[in-house]
């Protein structure tokens, strides 16, 4: 069993043998860490052949049980577009390669059938957005992803549809129904017509996963204004009432590029900062995720942190997109809560493990300019922290899940890095093991070259959702 439920810096890995007892409803109920084979689990948790036992270890594909990745920003419509971004920043980004694709979840008149005309024009767009997102759910879990934080469309059906098929995959979600309603950036082939149309969109949409699951527990509606700009202030001040009303999630973008926080200067006068604006709509609050949050200025910072309101890191997307560093160990130090994002098709990997990486690989450059202070180093631990224990309180399940503690969810990953075979051959694996590596060292092989031919099996809540059992 290995996790990483310490944050900070010095934090290291929590590597341990023993035995875990679940229950039927994917509940730890009891850990034992003097535990060394199957028959012991069975005295010390007395339970019987009615309980069935896995086992894991070295000799055994050096397999782990890690807890399984929350994604904390993510878009579910954009993952056809992963790598193809071109030389493009954010306002471009969107213009050229997002709103295409995303209205053709459920507009037949999108520009994407015009730009593309290879591509098969869907008589039915709602068929398109379910062959999408079932993509987009299976590779995620397939990745190690137990929860995710989605953006969808603006499209209700097409919204309610990755709804309906998080719950059947098993995937643990936030499904958020994303609003654009001004005129003066969004085009108008993709775009509700007024507040109205926006709020009553929303509704139905948070209507539907209540109903789907009235616990939350595993698919949980989250009110999504894209960004300031792309929303009338009306809207932002309705979404934020509905989202007190209801005890809503919220989720929107922060402070990405500069060009785009120009704009909200513009846009927004009588608001002191992009977070401000926010702030005025009453939008910030605990059950808030910020996406991004680049360059928030020491003020800003303040009030996210005041307001509780939480982070998700995307330093895949800032680097592909020439956003900037997230000064992230700053954010920490602040006191603000921090998850990691993989931002598809802003970011270019679906991955956790690679917001992991690339979340390391920018604080390098962030602590290079910090004149070589290695306080800003994100360290490998400390980003599996970010993506297990960060994300759940992102995500409001804050020691729900991330360690391998009683009354916490199995919520969980099965690693296989590869039986060692000294003719380089045996399983695929993108992780070449030597046989004499410490278990620190081949998670730190696994970090770096791991992907998903390494994840063997995914269990939600318990449930078998990836692999074979
Ligand atoms: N800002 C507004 N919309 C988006 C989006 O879809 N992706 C990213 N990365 N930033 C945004
Ligand atoms: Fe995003």
């Amino acid at each position: 069993f290995i996790s990483a439920p310490h944050a900070g810096p010095e934090a290291g890995l929590e590597i341990r043998d023993g035995a875990v007892l679940v229950s039927a409803g994917g509940v730890i109920e009891k850990c034992d860490w003097s535990v060394r084979s199957a028959e012991e689990a069975r005295a010390v948790f007395g339970v019987g052949e009615e309980v069935g036992v896995r086992t894991l270890g070295e000799g055994e594909g050096n397999g782990f049980w890690f807890p399984g990745f929350v994604d904390t920003h993510i878009h579910a419509p954009q993952y056809p577009n992963t790598g193809i971004f071109g030389q493009s920043t954010l306002l471009d980004w969107l213009e050229t390669y997002t709103f295409p694709l995303e209205s053709s979840l459920g507009n037949p008149n999108s520009p994407l059938y015009t730009s593309h005309p290879t591509h098969n024009a869907p008589t039915d767009p709602l068929t398109r957005a379910k062959q999408i997102y079932r993509r987009v759910i299976s590779r995620t879990l397939a990745s190690g992803t137990t929860t995710a934080a989605y953006y969808a469309t603006i499209h209700v059906e097409a919204t309610n549809a990755l709804a309906d098929l998080a719950l059947e995959l098993g995937q643990r979600a936030l499904i958020g129904r994303v609003c654009m309603d001004e005129a003066r950036t969004c085009p108008e082939y993709y775009r509700d017509e007024s507040t109205e149309v926006s709020m009553a969109n929303s509704r139905a949409c948070v209507e539907h996963c209540r109903t789907l699951d009235p616990s939350g527990e595993r698919i949980k509606p989250i009110l999504t204004p894209r960004f300031a700009p792309s929303c009338q202030l009306s809207t932002l001040t309705a979404l934020a009432r509905l989202a007190k009303q209801e005890h809503l999630m919220v989720q929107t973008h922060i402070s990405e590029t500069t060009s785009e926080i120009e704009m909200v200067r513009r846009m927004f006068p009588d608001s002191d900062s992009y977070a401000a604006v926010y702030d005025d709509a009453g939008l910030l609050g605990e059950k808030t995720i910020l996406a991004h949050a680049v360059h928030l200025s020491k003020e800003e910072r303040a009030l996210v942190r005041e307001r509780k309101a939480k982070v998700a890191h995307c330093p895949a997307s800032n680097s592909a997109l020439g956003s900037g560093y997230c000064p992230v160990r700053t954010l920490l130090e602040e006191g603000i809560d921090v998850g990691l994002g993989t931002d598809v098709s802003g970011g270019f990997s679906l991955s956790v493990l690679e917001a992991v990486r690339q979340a390391y690989l920018v604080s390098r450059t962030v602590a290079y300019h910090a004149g070589g202070n290695t306080k800003y180093n994100i360290g490998l631990a400390e980003g599996l922290h970010l993506a297990t224990v960060g994300g759940a309180k992102v995500v409001g399940m804050e020691g729900r899940m991330g360690a391998f503690r009683e009354g916490m969810l199995w919520d969980v990953q099965e690693v296989g890095l590869g039986r060692v075979d000294g003719n380089g051959k045996g399983e695929s694996s993108a992780v070449d093991l030597f046989g004499w590596e410490f278990w620190e060292e081949k998670v730190a092989k696994w970090v770096w070259n791991g992907d998903d031919r390494n994840v063997k099996r995914v269990w939600i809540g318990g449930r078998l959702v990836h692999g074979q059992d």
